[in-house]
Formats: structure tokens, C-alpha cells, sequence
């Protein structure tokens, strides 16, 4: 029990670069693979098909991609960053702002933002990595009477756990990149790997090894008073158990 709420807590977010001579190996990627093949989906549905990419010529074509950042992600990204680690404390949720330029955290300068970021390329968000994985699903199905398909959705979300649990455990940095599904990406990529039309892109993964390993940085959960509630809503916590 201690052994999977660790790797949970372990997990996180690998937002650096990656180093482009430590390729992650074949064996350790089948075994992520593995994990995400046991993912719950619902109905066991099982609404997903994983395109490996390590091909390094094919890494570098969808790396020229251009990948402009669009206006809504800049004013919703940040309202979720905090100015410094003491608000993030604070706050509990969102990340530290200060992982993007200033001009991203400053509403006054976002045309800066928006008009600088035009040039930016997939290959920001591989960074060195020499494996991608990139999960399609078919939007024309859905799980059973499930508006929006939301739980054939979930499930994906499964999948990526799972995955990134594996790779927490195989020590192996993992990050997804969201932007893959993004306007005007998504049909290029789709393009370069050749997924066929009527499949949809829900996210993409990053993996490798970083090439400065202790850059770690602060990561905030809301308290579970704050997060739970009992016997009903509004009644917050839960009972602790007595110490023996
Ligand atoms: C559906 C989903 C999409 C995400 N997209 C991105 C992304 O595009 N880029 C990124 O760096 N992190 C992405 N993340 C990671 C979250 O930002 C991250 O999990 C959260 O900030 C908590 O940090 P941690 O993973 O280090 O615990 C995504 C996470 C989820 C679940």
C-alpha cells in the first residue's frame, strides 16, 4: 500500500529538457504501454490506440510544426499562476508563474505574448526527448448514453495515470503535452503519422531522461479538509482515525 502511494505522491510533471543521448528503452516503453493496455475505460470500451514515435528523423518532422499559442490559453493559463511560491502555498492550486517569460504573466503585455510566441515550434515542447506517445480515440463513438462521450473521455484520463504512474516507477520523466491536440497542430501531426481522418489526437506524452535531474520544483495539493467532505456536502473532512 505504501509502495503505490508513494509512486502517486513521486509523480509529477517533468518540464524540463530532456537528454537526447539517453533514449528511453524499448523494453521500459512496452511496459508503459502495458500499464495504459490495463487502463479501466468504460464498458471496457477501451477507446484508445497509442502511436509510439521514436523515430528520430519523424521527431524531428513534427517538431517543425509551428505551434502558435492561442489567445484563450494565455488569458486562462494565467489565471491559474501564482507571482511567487508564497501564493502558491497559499492558493494550493495552479502552478508557479514563474516558469513562464514575464510577459505571460502580465496581462498588459499578452499582444507581446501573442505576437512573439507565432514563431514557437513543437520542437519547444519535445525538447530533447527521444520518445513521444501520442493517443488518438474515435470521436464518433461513445460509451453508452454518455452526453459528449464524457466518460469514454474519463477513461482516457485513465490511460494517461497509468502511464505516468509506470514511468514514475520506471524513474523515467513524463510530461504530457496537451498542445498536440491544439487548432492547427492536431491535423499536422495527424498528417506526419498518418492517423486517419475521423480519429481525434486527446494528448500527447514526452518521456526521457532530464538532463538536470535535481531541478525539482514546488508542487502544492489542496488539504483533504478542504477537499472532502462528510456524509454529505458542506460536512468538511473526515474523521481521522485514533492513534492506538
Ligand atoms: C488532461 C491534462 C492535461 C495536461 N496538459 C499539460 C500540458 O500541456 N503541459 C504540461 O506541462 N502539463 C500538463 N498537464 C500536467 C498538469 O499541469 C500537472 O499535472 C499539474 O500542474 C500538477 O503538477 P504535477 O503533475 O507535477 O503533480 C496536464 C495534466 C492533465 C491531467
Amino acid at each position: 500500500m505504501t509502495d503505490i502511494l508513494r509512486v502517486i505522491q513521486e509523480r509529477r510533471s517533468v518540464r524540463l529538457s530532456f537528454d537526447p543521448s539517453r533514449p528511453v528503452k524499448s523494453d521500459d516503453l512496452k511496459r508503459i504501454i502495458e500499464a495504459a493496455r490495463w487502463a479501466p475505460t468504460p464498458h471496457n470500451m477501451q477507446n484508445f490506440e497509442i502511436i509510439v514515435v521514436d523515430d528520430r528523423k519523424l521527431l524531428r518532422k513534427i517538431g517543425s510544426i509551428k505551434s502558435p499559442v492561442s489567445e484563450s490559453f494565455v488569458r486562462e493559463n494565467y489565471r491559474q499562476l501564482s507571482v511567487s511560491k508564497k501564493e502558491l502555498l497559499q492558493r494550493r492550486v495552479g502552478i508557479l508563474g514563474t516558469y513562464f517569460p514575464p510577459a505571460w504573466r502580465d496581462p498588459a503585455r499578452f499582444d507581446e505574448v501573442l505576437g512573439k510566441e507565432r514563431n514557437s515550434s513543437l520542437n519547444d515542447a519535445i525538447d530533447g526527448s527521444t520518445a513521444v506517445l501520442v493517443v488518438v480515440y474515435d470521436p464518433r463513438k461513445r460509451a453508452p448514453a454518455s452526453e459528449g462521450d464524457f466518460l469514454g473521455i474519463l477513461g482516457l484520463g485513465c490511460v494517461m495515470e497509468n502511464m505516468w504512474l509506470t514511468a514514475q516507477a520506471l524513474k523515467i520523466g513524463f510530461q504530457i503535452m496537451s498542445v498536440f491536440s491544439g487548432e492547427k497542430v492536431e491535423e499536422k501531426v495527424k498528417r506526419v503519422l498518418a492517423v486517419p481522418k475521423h480519429l481525434r489526437i486527446a494528448y500527447a506524452a514526452r518521456l526521457g531522461y532530464p538532463v538536470h535531474p535535481s531541478n525539482r520544483y514546488l508542487r502544492v495539493r489542496r488539504d483533504v479538509e478542504d477537499m472532502t467532505h462528510y456524509n454529505g456536502y458542506g460536512n468538511k473532512g473526515i474523521p481521522v482515525s485514533e492513534k492506538p
